[in-house]
């Protein structure tokens, strides 16, 4: 008969930090978190005492057992909604200019070297490793128009062992000439991108954590035509959408003089069969109340980038307007709009944002956190997969250290879990992060070439 013993993998023992609500952060303190073979969590037992711990093993094996230390806690891994591989690039550069200029003069050009895929596997190597040492164990990737590139970044990512999802995108108008496809090209190179991952992932051991997601730049670059034929193409293979909306106001006018026909902006993706409740719309910074009611409606999900509406002097978006309408919310780093790959940094652009737009009504730590952890999950449409440690969900995890060596983070002796953590929230940095974990393994980075 099989024993609970045999069917564990690890178990942690010590300070557990998870969202339980978007109002409450629950500290666990001598928190012992099982997983199982599958990597999902098994069990939680809250308050174990030292002489309580071999009664409360039930039998794993000690070499099973980690023992957190001093400063040491166990989160949920970070979800990046909204990060665009190849942009990884230019981190750092081009804040000079608004959406649209800064695609024509920094993004595009940098993105037409994905036509070579040794480039791209080099560079996707470094963009896929430093997102995971920062934090994020889901991230929702766009790729660029080739086909070929795209699968480096879908290896990588397999090889690195992050959740993700991973888009091909579409562009068929209003693009350069060294960045643009036919309809006909687009549509079949999504639809050999979709096979691709497809075929990988029906070859391994585990569940697949890779996951297409259809990727239509935004409206201002695929006509008609192409937008409803993607809508079809995630409707036949029932897969989630990623896009941008109301990021911009030349690019809202110029969207709507393009698509007349739909009464707003986020009208043009629901008319293309793009909005449902697999959809991921990144920004959402000018968005009308009908447009929002729209999105609830839909059950669609919005990537909030402050650090990129920021850079890009997009706008301020109004997340606890969306908020209080129940609309899905998740945190993006929208590399390279947003100048870093960190969601601990897109955390403290979201409070930063809020309080100038409204101080009465600015985000806590406990909606803050939550974003970061559980809002992404939902926006992915993992929430019964990740985001928080609810026994039945898969580990995805960071084994924090605010006092690790060369820890930007100053722990004192009066300083609690709580305020510890707060520290960690907005001081910590991948120096804090000892250990990343993506369905109960840890994951090996830079580098490492598979899953342990
Ligand atoms: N809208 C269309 N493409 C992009 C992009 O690459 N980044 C951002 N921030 N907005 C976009
Ligand atoms: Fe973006």
């Amino acid at each position: 008969m099989q024993t609970f013993a045999s069917t564990i993998s690890k178990v942690f023992y010590g300070t557990l930090i998870h969202s339980v609500s978007i109002k409450e952060i629950e500290y666990i303190l001598q928190g012992l978190l099982f997983i199982d073979n599958k990597g999902k969590i098994a069990k939680i037992v809250k308050n174990v005492s030292q002489d309580q711990l071999d009664a409360a093993l039930e039998g794993v094996s000690s070499d099973k057992l980690v023992r957190l230390t001093g400063d040491q806690f166990v989160i949920p891994g970070f979800v990046d909604t909204h990060i665009h591989a190849p942009q990884y690039a230019f981190c750092g550069n081009g804040h000079d200019l608004p959406l649209l200029e800064w695609l024509d003069t920094y993004t595009f050009p940098a993105e037409s070297r994905f036509a070579d895929k040794d480039y791209a596997r080099r560079l996707y190597n470094k963009s896929v490793a430093r997102s995971l040492r920062n934090g994020t164990t889901s991230a929702c990737w766009y790729a660029t128009i080739h086909l070929e590139a795209c699968k480096e970044l879908v290896q990588v990512i397999q090889d690195q062992g992050q959740r993700a999802y991973v888009g091909k995108v579409n562009m068929n108008q209003n693009s350069p000439d060294f960045l643009i496809e036919t309809t006909e090209s687009s549509v079949r190179d999504t639809r050999a991108f979709i096979e691709y991952v497809n075929d990988v992932n029906s070859k391994i051991d585990h569940k697949p954590l890779v996951t297409p997601i259809i990727t239509p730049r935004f409206a201002i670059s695929c006509t008609s035509d192409l937008l409803s034929q993607l809508g079809k193409l995630a409707e036949e293979y029932q897969l989630p959408i990623q896009s941008h909306l109301c990021e911009n106001m030349n690019e809202i006018g110029f969207t709507m003089s393009l698509f007349p026909e739909s009464v707003n902006y986020t009208a043009v993706y629901a008319d293309h069969g793009l909005l449902n409740d697999r959809t991921v719309m990144a920004h959402c910074v000018h968005m009308k109340d009908e447009e929002l009611d729209l999105v609830k409606e839909k059950g669609a999900g919005i990537s909030h980038c402050a650090n990129s509406n920021f850079n890009l002097k997009s706008g301020i978006a109004n997340v606890r307007k969306m908020l209080n309408k129940e609309i899905k919310v998740g945190l993006g780093t929208d590399v390279a709009g947003g100048y870093t790959p960190s969601i601990l940094e897109a955390l403290r652009a979201s409070r930063t944002a809020s309080v100038a737009l409204d101080m009465e009504t600015s985000l806590v730590v406990a909606e803050l956190f939550y974003l970061a952890t559980v809002g992404g999950a939902r926006v992915m449409g993992l929430e019964d997969t990740i985001g928080n440690f609810e026994v039945g969900k898969e580990f995805d995890a960071i084994l924090v250290n605010a006092s690790s060596d060369n820890s930007p983070v100053d722990i004192h002796d009066h300083d609690t879990v709580e305020t510890s953590f707060e520290k960690y929230l907005f001081v910590g940095d991948d120096r804090n992060h000892e250990k990343i974990f993506v369905q109960g393994k840890e994951v090996r980075i830079p580098g490492a070439a598979s899953r342990k």
